[in-house]
């Protein structure tokens, strides 16, 4: 994915258009420092101009407004990207919607969030539809299958859902309150995890031969990075299963490279 935006990117950059990300730190929260590097590194490698805005944890909502605002206004920069979670006195919900929704390559805005919706849309989040194309790209069928996403965030299980329902998946959405989630994810052809909890999804929660996805990026017992599944244990049952890290991390951050291409490319009717 990345060889096909670096390629297109030539080619834009040849009629004098780079493709440019902003992405907005607030904080030092390590996970999102290492995400946001490696975000840069992506755009470096594809030929995008990015720019980073590392702001200090105690950053007004106001000031924090107001960069957005400017960012909206850069005609350099196609997309915005605000990491999250941001410190808790600020508002997410209205940091989100003062993104222009053309410059959203999160696809985190009512707007876009709305058009997914309903099928009709310019950009996809970057997790969920990371998970779509290693799926497609390993020719496992989604149609009629018995999906199971564990979690329902915004960022990731409410539009993973979404994106499986529009390949015709059976989707089941479990969460902190779902009573039988042990049966109900021992059903699942897919499996997705996206709970936060390290090595949450166990061997008997996993049915034989069973897709799994890991979204996870947690820390176990001794501080090592691991993911939401136990993967040593779960592995032998599967007939796939993405390990973490080096699964859907570097699919998200493809999909970003995918989205901000496509941002510029609406922005600059090309
Ligand atoms: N935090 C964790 N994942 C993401 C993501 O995909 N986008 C943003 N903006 N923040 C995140």
């Amino acid at each position: 994915m990345k060889a096909q935006v670096a390629g297109e990117t030539d080619e834009l950059k040849k009629q004098g258009i780079t493709p440019g990300l902003a992405v907005v730190i607030v904080g030092d929260d390590p996970a999102s420092r290492v995400y946001v590097n490696n975000k840069k590194k992506a755009c470096e490698l594809v030929g995008f101009k990015s720019e980073e805005y590392a702001l200090p944890a105690e950053t007004s909502q106001e000031e924090l407004l107001e960069l957005v605002k400017k960012l909206n206004e850069k005609k350099d920069i196609n997309g915005i990207l605000v990491q999250l979670p941001l410190p808790k006195h600020l508002d997410e919900k209205e940091i989100i919607e003062a993104i222009d929704p053309i410059k959203d390559v999160d696809a985190f805005h009512a707007v876009n969030v709305g058009k997914i919706m309903i099928g009709d849309y310019d950009f996809l989040p970057c997790t969920p539809a990371g998970v779509m194309e290693m799926l497609a790209y390993y020719d496992i069928p989604v149609s009629g299958k018995n999906c199971v996403v564990i979690g329902r965030s915004n960022i990731v299980g409410k539009p993973m859902a979404m994106l499986l329902l529009h390949k015709n998946g059976t989707v089941t959405i479990c969460h902190s309150k779902t009573q039988n989630l042990k049966e109900i994810s021992a059903q699942a052809d897919i499996l997705v995890a996206a709970v936060g909890i390290p090595k949450f999804v166990t061997a008997d929660m996993v049915k034989d031969g069973a897709v799994v996805i890991d979204v996870g990026m947690d820390r176990d017992e001794n501080g090592k990075l691991c993911g939401d599944v136990d993967f040593e244990n779960v592995k032998d049952k599967t007939s796939y299963i993405t390990p973490v890290p080096g699964g859907v991390g570097p699919m998200t951050i493809a999909t970003l490279m995918k989205n901000t291409l496509k941002a510029c490319r609406l922005q600059n009717n090309c």
